[in-house]
């Protein structure tokens, strides 16, 4: 096994990392991930998992791994070819074979964001009616950007590959998605 829940799994007392709002609720899960195997394997749990409408947001500092996070989700659902960093377009999007939960997977980075207004441009009602989003640096757009229906705080660990994830969940993610994303 390549992550295992740590026993602090208490609610955390406030947000993992400083960088965007916190998660909407209540289900928490701390996974230690021991190498970047792990965190890709935390992924492609995630992505057989995501409905249209989700808003996964993923926290923690430059290099924590957000990026890697979000292309191995992407490369899960079937994406073929290149995937850029959206830092200088702000969002990527791919479509998905159809037959799928989702139409389309996005892929947005706020770091370059100079106003969180901008979100609007973005057009998130239209993407989400059938996709679902991966956030980074959500903080950036914040009070624009729709409740995260997951958080994915990727916080340092006990060496330089190691990393805890601390997972935020809303109520609908109780509904047989989490035991899915932590085991
Ligand atoms: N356990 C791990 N999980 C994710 N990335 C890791 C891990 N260990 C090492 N890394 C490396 O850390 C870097 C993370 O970069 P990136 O995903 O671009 O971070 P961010 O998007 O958070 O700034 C990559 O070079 C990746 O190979
Ligand atoms: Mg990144």
């Amino acid at each position: 096994m390549t992550s295992a829940p740590l026993p602090d799994t208490a609610p955390a007392a406030g947000p993992a990392s400083d960088n965007s709002a916190p998660a909407s609720s209540g289900t928490v899960c701390r996974l230690a991930l021991d190498g970047e195997a792990a965190t890709l394997a935390l992924a492609r749990r995630l992505a057989p998992l995501l409905r249209p409408g989700d808003v996964i947001a993923l926290r923690g500092d430059l290099g924590a791994g957000k990026s890697t996070f979000a292309r191995a989700v992407i490369r899960a659902l079937g994406v073929e070819g290149a995937i850029p960093s959206p830092t200088f377009t702000l969002i990527q999007s791919y479509d998905l074979a159809p037959g799928g939960a989702l139409e389309a997977v996005h892929h947005a980075d706020l770091y370059r964001l100079a106003d969180p207004e901008e979100v609007i441009e973005l057009g998130l009602d239209d993407l989400l009616a059938g996709g679902a989003l991966l956030v980074e640096w959500p903080d950036r757009g914040v009070g624009f950007l729709p409740q995260a229906a997951l958080t994915v705080s990727l916080e340092t660990g006990s060496k330089d590959t190691a990393r805890v994830a601390v997972l935020e969940g809303d109520e609908q993610w109780y509904d047989g998605r989490w035991s899915g994303l932590t085991q």
